[in-house]
């Protein structure tokens, strides 16, 4: 089937109390491990591209490489995303270029810029038959160049959400309940520490999660910053030659029940990064002589895969469900 939208995928996602996982694209190997993962299990997929990975692959590259992944996998649904829009020529250059969904994260700017910003893209996405996410609070952590301190990341404030999709004509929204981008989601003090002395995060705000779905019945919501940052593939990196202390992400009991709520879209790009990063590390520690990419970016293909189909069949829920 050709590239779909997600509003079928997400009413089904809603009714059904999964997830769909959305995952980061940057490369071959990546969009390769995903959609093998994705289609053995027959789950409906998103791919998303954020503004870095069309920096640095080449726009053309990576939608062309998803158009293949749509060749080699008919029987799944699969989006093509854009991750983090930062204006509307950004959403507009993804919606003419054969995108079927954009985000534009307008999140930083004051409520009533973000909805003018927000309802110019609907009203073009929606005259090409595309959708639109948009973002309302503001997450922790690190996205393209900007990094966002604890101090300066905000909580979603339920009282806006009504009249910000209602002024926008959104398809999907994004909230802010705690998650966080990129591998370091909490400082050590936020944590407390198990028995094995591994960190544990604060859980997630899910009463602001329970009070927007209250607010916005039936309508699709979006957590970012959702990796669980495996500690296997943080001691994989450790133990051969990188240095990634206290890296720690959303347990994933906390993820399945945010997509058992509202939850309709959880996006994933950290998680493949390290795995991918693991692995290579690992194959040069253990064949120091070795050059070749394919023999390299084989098995970190390999482990991406058996990572996303995990995620798919015990996080997100969405195996079968193509
Ligand atoms: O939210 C951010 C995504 O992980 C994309 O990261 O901007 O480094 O491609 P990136
Ligand atoms: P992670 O950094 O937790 O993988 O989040 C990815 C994301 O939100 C992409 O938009
Ligand atoms: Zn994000």
């Amino acid at each position: 089937m050709p590239l779909v939208t997600t509003t079928e995928m997400f009413k089904k996602a809603y009714n059904g109390g999964y997830a769909v996982g959305a995952f980061n694209v940057n490369n071959m190997e990546i969009v390769q491990g995903i959609t093998e993962a994705a289609r053995e299990v027959k789950a409906p997929l998103i791919l998303q591209v954020s503004k870095g990975a069309r920096n640095y692959a080449n726009p053309t590259y990576l939608t062309k490489l998803v158009e293949a992944a749509v060749i080699e996998c008919p029987e799944i649904p699969i989006a093509l995303h854009l991750d983090h829009g930062d204006s509307f020529e950004t959403c507009k250059s993804c919606i003419d270029g054969g995108f079927t969904s954009v985000m534009i994260d307008a999140s930083s700017k004051p409520f009533a810029e973000n909805i003018e910003i927000t309802k110019k893209v609907v009203e073009y996405a929606h005259d090409h038959g595309v959708v639109v996410e948009a973002e309302l609070g503001s997450l922790a952590g690190v996205e393209d160049e900007v990094n966002v301190s604890a101090e300066d990341s905000s909580y979603t404030r339920p009282e806006e959400v009504e009249e910000f999709v209602s002024k926008t004509g959104c398809d999907s929204l994004a909230i802010a309940i705690g998650t966080s981008h990129g591998a370091y989601k909490f400082k050590p003090e936020q944590c407390t520490r198990n028995a094995e002395g591994i960190l544990v995060p604060p859980p997630l705000r899910f009463d602001i999660l329970e009070e927007v779905s209250k607010r916005l019945p039936g309508f699709p919501i979006v957590l970012h910053g959702s990796s669980s940052v495996p500690q296997e593939y943080v001691a994989m990196i450790n133990q051969n030659g990188g240095n990634m202390p206290d890296a720690v992400g959303v347990p994933a009991e906390q993820l399945r029940k945010a997509a058992s709520l509202a939850v309709c879209k959880i996006n994933i790009d950290s998680d493949l990064r390290l795995a991918l990063t693991g692995t290579v590390r690992k194959f040069f520690a253990d064949h120091p002589e070795k050059f070749d990419p394919r023999e390299y970016l084989k098995p970190a293909r390999a482990n991406i895969k058996e990572l996303v189909k995990d995620k798919l069949i015990n996080v997100l829920g969405c195996d079968g469900k193509a």
